[in-house]
């Protein structure tokens, strides 16, 4: 498994979201408290806590970018560490967290070895793990990266994904309708170009690997790292377009695609374009001790 280009894309775009050339990452917004999560996140935190809200638990945000929605759970009174294996994702985390005045700690790693004895301080610690939104298709090994989850959480404590549907992830384009991408994993696809779902016309330069997982590959590696499945949701409107230029924003202000003649007058119908994935670490809750510093 080669994550090196990978890396190079990820410090390239850490470096630059949310300084000032793009909407997506509003970071003087952020600072000023203005931006609040997403009703997708909610929803799928709701379910993730059984409805009591973070406020009070410890929350592993796994593969946290630049921290924007590290900085959110950590003002509903999370605890919160954040793991991504970009150094400049987690420095950058640090000054905007610092700026926005909350603290959270902040873990180097590729989220694939976090099962591994080498992550054991972590092992167990978390009541919620949060993964959202251009999580898995950077990730060879799925298995892993599900064992990883369980192994961070309490007994109890549960995994939310909330990830962009592998449907949506298998067209280069939707009008005209063109696959690139398979929809259950086959191994590494190479793409190059240049840009960024958070601003396309940006000067950025890329040479990655993704990796397609279905929503069965998905579900069946949760089981399989020993967790159970509380829920799984498909959605067809979001918040905002993951991949920057494929959605189209519709008059109720959610991004929509549309694809197909329609009928009689009506518009195409939409594709799913994200789910929710929860799934739990089985065992009673409450048997690890809550307030043990980590590390
Ligand atoms: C699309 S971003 C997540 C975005 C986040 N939802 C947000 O909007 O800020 C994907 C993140 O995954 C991280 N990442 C990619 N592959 C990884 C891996 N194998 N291990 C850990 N982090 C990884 C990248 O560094 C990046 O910060």
């Amino acid at each position: 498994m080669s994550t090196s280009g990978n890396l190079e894309h990820w410090e390239l775009l850490a470096g630059f979201h949310g300084t000032g050339s793009d909407d997506y990452y509003d970071v003087p917004a952020l600072i000023r408290g203005e931006m609040s999560l997403r009703p997708l996140e909610v929803a799928g935190l709701d379910t993730a806590t059984r409805g009591s809200g973070v406020d009070g638990l410890r929350v592993a945000h796994v593969q946290s970018h630049i921290g924007i929605d590290t900085v959110h759970l950590a003002r509903l009174g999370a605890t919160v560490t954040a793991f991504d294996f970009s150094p400049v994702a987690l420095e950058r985390l640090r000054a905007i967290a610092a700026a926005c005045g909350v603290e959270v700690d902040t873990v180097l790693a590729d989220s694939q070895a976090l099962g591994s004895t080498h992550f054991a301080a972590w092992h167990g610690r978390f009541d919620v793990v949060y993964a959202t939104i251009g999580v898995i298709c950077w990730i060879a090994d799925l298995d892993a990266w599900m064992q990883g989850a369980a192994a961070l959480l309490k007994p109890g404590g549960r995994l939310l994904l909330l990830d962009v549907h592998p449907l949506y992830c298998m067209g280069e384009s939707f009008t005209p309708l063109v696959l690139d991408f398979p929809y259950v994993n086959d191994g590494p696809r190479h793409f190059e170009g240049s840009g960024s779902y958070a601003n396309p016309d940006a000067d950025l330069p890329w040479s990655i690997e993704e990796y397609a997982w279905s929503i069965g590959e998905t579900v069946n590696a949760a089981i399989g790292a020993g967790m159970t499945i509380v829920r799984l949701d498909e959605h067809v409107a979001s918040a905002s377009d993951p991949r920057g230029d494929c959605m189209t924003r519709e008059p109720d202000g959610l991004f929509r695609l549309r694809a197909g003649r329609g009928g009689a007058g009506a518009l195409p119908e939409p594709l799913p374009v994200l789910f929710t994935l929860v799934a739990e670490r089985p065992g009673p809750r409450g048997t690890l001790s809550e307030d043990e510093p980590v590390g």
